[in-house]
Parts: C-alpha cells; sequence; structure tokens
C-alpha cells in the first residue's frame, strides 16, 4: 500500500498514533476474553512498532469495525474481500434440508420448499398425504407417527424440523424433542407452533395434570412457556432470546436524521457487512432475494448504510446500529406482513416504542438454538426462521 508506506515515511504522528491506540485497543479486547500473563502487554508479530502481517490487520479491523486499526482499514478498503465469498450457494438456491412433521396436506410446506434442497414430510393420515403429494414438492413422504418416524432417522440428517399447528395434538414433548436434537445437524433449527397456555390462563380446560401442559375444550393442548423452556433445555436447545410479535396500522412516520429508502442490488454488499457485524455471519441469499422482489429497505445516514430490513414482517428480519435505525425501518413500513413482527423483548427501549405507538403484542415467541451462536452485537429484529 504505497500511500501508508509514504504517509509512514514522512513521518505522520497522527497515523503511528492511531496506530497505537489500535494496539492497545486489541490487547484491551484480547485481555477482555482471557488473560495469559505470558504474553500479557504484547502481540505476536510485533505490533505495534515492528510490520505486522497485513491479513491480521486486515482480521483486527473486521472483527473491531472500521476506525479502529487505520492500516487494517485501508487494507480492506483496498480488498475485494466480502463476507459473502466463501458462500458457494447461488442468490436464493435452496439449500437447507428440511423435516416437516404433521406435514398435513403440505400448507406449510408449500412455504418453506423454496429453502429446501430435500423435504421431507410425515404424517398419520394417508388422504392428507395424498393431498400433500399432488403438490409435488416433497421428496419423500412417510405415513408413520411422527416420533416413530424420526427414531427411524439417521442422527444430524436435516438443517431444518419445522412443526406447524401440530403440537397442539400432542401433550408431552420431551421424546420429540430429544429426537429433533438427534436428527439435527449442529446448528440446525427447530420451529414449531403451539398455543400458548399461558396466554389462554383460566380457558375452560377438559384436564389438567400438570402446569406444563392442559388439554382445552376444543380438543387441542395448550403448553406453557416454562415447559417449553424446560424442554428444550433438557434436549440440547439453549433459550437464547423471548421475543414477541407485534401488529397494528402501518405507522407512517420518519425519523429525523433517518431516511428510508428502496434497497438497490448494489446495497447487497453493505447490507451483508451490517448483517455480519451485529450477528457474525451474512443472510446474503435472503437479502438479494429481498432486493429482487422490491421489498428490502435501508436506512442511509451520511452515504453509509445504517440498517435494513428484507421486510417488517414474520418472514423478514432487519438489523440496524441503533434502535433509531429499526424505528425508521418500522416506521417507514407499509404493512406488517403475516402475523406480524418479532421483536426481542430484552430489547426494552425498542419494545415500549413500539407499544407507544400503538402496535399491540399478538404472541409471544422463544428463539432457541442449538450449536454455536453469536451473541447479537447490535439491535435487530429476527425473521420466524432466524
Ligand atoms: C392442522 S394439521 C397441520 C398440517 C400442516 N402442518 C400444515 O401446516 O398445513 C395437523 C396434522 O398433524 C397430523 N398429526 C397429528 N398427530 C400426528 C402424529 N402423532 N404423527 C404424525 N402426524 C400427526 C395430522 O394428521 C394433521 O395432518
Amino acid at each position: 500500500m504505497p500511500e501508508v508506506r509514504d504517509r509512514v515515511l514522512a513521518g505522520q504522528v497522527t497515523l503511528a498514533e492511531a496506530y497505537h491506540r489500535a494496539h492497545e485497543s486489541y490487547l484491551a479486547d484480547r485481555e477482555s476474553i482471557e488473560l495469559v500473563p505470558e504474553i500479557s502487554g504484547f502481540s505476536a508479530g510485533g505490533m505495534p512498532n515492528r510490520v505486522k502481517c497485513l491479513h491480521a490487520l486486515a482480521g483486527h479491523s473486521l472483527a473491531a469495525g472500521p476506525g479502529v486499526n487505520p492500516i487494517g482499514d485501508a487494507a480492506l478498503e483496498r480488498s475485494t474481500w466480502s463476507p459473502t465469498r466463501c458462500e458457494c450457494s447461488e442468490p436464493g438456491a435452496a439449500k437447507w434440508s428440511v423435516l416437516d412433521l404433521g406435514c398435513g396436506t403440505g400448507l406449510s410446506g408449500a412455504a418453506i420448499a423454496q429453502y429446501a434442497k430435500h423435504l421431507v414430510g410425515v404424517d398419520l393420515s394417508a388422504k392428507m398425504l395424498d393431498k400433500a403429494r399432488e403438490r409435488k414438492l416433497y421428496h419423500r413422504l412417510e405415513q408413520r407417527d411422527l416420533l416413530t418416524m424420526m427414531q427411524g432417522e439417521p442422527e444430524s440428517t436435516f438443517d431444518l424440523v419445522f412443526s406447524a399447528d401440530v403440537f397442539v395434538y400432542l401433550g408431552a414433548l420431551d421424546d420429540l424433542m430429544r429426537e429433533a436434537y438427534r436428527v439435527l445437524r449442529p446448528g440446525g433449527h427447530l420451529a414449531f407452533s403451539v398455543e400458548s397456555l399461558d396466554a389462554l390462563a383460566g380457558g375452560a380446560a377438559i384436564s389438567s395434570d400438570s402446569h406444563d401442559y392442559r388439554l382445552n375444550v376444543t380438543g387441542r393442548y395448550a403448553h406453557s412457556m416454562a415447559y417449553l423452556s424446560r424442554m428444550a433445555a433438557h434436549n440440547g436447545f439453549e433459550v437464547r432470546e423471548p421475543l414477541v410479535c407485534m401488529q397494528g396500522s402501518p405507522l407512517e412516520i420518519t425519523i429525523p436524521g433517518l431516511p428510508v429508502r428502496q434497497a438497490h442490488a448494489d446495497d447487497a454488499e453493505r447490507c451483508n457487512v451490517l448483517h455480519f457485524r451485529v450477528h457474525g455471519h451474512t443472510r446474503q441469499p435472503e437479502v438479494a432475494d429481498a432486493i429482487r422482489q422490491g421489498l428490502a429497505t435501508v436506512v442511509e445516514r451520511d452515504g453509509r448504510i445504517t440498517g435494513y430490513a428484507t421486510l417488517i414482517g414474520f418472514p423478514g428480519h432487519a438489523v440496524g446500529e441503533t434502535n433509531g435505525d429499526l424505528q425508521a425501518l418500522i416506521g417507514a413500513a407499509q404493512i406488517f406482513i403475516g402475523p406480524g413482527f418479532l421483536v426481542p423483548t430484552r430489547n426494552g427501549d425498542l419494545f415500549r416504542w413500539c407499544l407507544a405507538h400503538g402496535l399491540r403484542v399478538t404472541q409471544p415467541l422463544t428463539l432457541m438454538s442449538l450449536g454455536l451462536y453469536n451473541e447479537p452485537n447490535g439491535v435487530f429484529l429476527p425473521s420466524v426462521l432466524f
């Protein structure tokens, strides 16, 4: 990088100082993870007094964000590096192996099929399965009890196990969660719907042997959040984030200084970088799809993208540098698609702002994970598929 060499040779003090500060920041970050007395106060490769490998400085900039390491920042500006580089999939290409528990006629399967490279359905009812077969979406359909079916599957087979409006016919979920965990690959997802016992408390019940779940006069079970969290934790899943689904009339408001516009194809890279900063990975295919469909929006401040949404609603996700960015995106949405959009209730400021603007909670949800999970490093609205 000749311009950096020239600045160094010209004895630019500011660059040397900034580089020293970067080193201190690097050491502080490292020591916040673990203090190793043998290397306390210095870093491998001789930073800052000797030349350190450029890839290490670029890596430091990626980890710390722009404005910390001047030489790493300069290296990144000149490179064609992209967080999406190691993703081989075509934008929008189906890549998940999916198991649809209690697939019925395939109503929910039809919504998920676009993300599935391999879709398997299981249901007790032959007639339901005939209808599902007509959709020509499933690679395999099995007429069996869903628990028995999973017990016959090899472990680590699926990226997503989902079940829509089926657990309401089952009471105890322990065996089922254990099998779902076994057939999921590390990092896979279990997504399911239930009726909330907490929300229905006081309604008419047929039987209520415990506070965990109960059979209602509707013939459907309702499960308590405490039970679901306990079952999940017993069977390897971690409860990560309490969520609420919010719905209401479009707010039609703008936030001063935070203009929102439709996203264009050349915004995708910057959206991916922003998502990477918050979650440690990108959602490049979804971003590309949403931009192509004209659904994605961005907040642009001083030429920088500081927030984006694929859409504000159940299947969409959003990230921002600040809550103001998310508020601007929510305020500009013309509709909240599906049952609503998901707000992490740990983000109390945003949750209260939504309530103060007339939005209402339609249902509580819980984000759980298994395997590696990056604690988000910023504000976000998750999609129903996280
Ligand atoms: C309300 S339907 C939902 C169908 C589908 N998931 C959808 O979203 O359209 C419930 C389905 O669960 C199936 N089901 C209920 N208990 C089951 C079990 N133990 N094993 C397999 N399927 C089951 C029923 O046969 C029915 O097709």
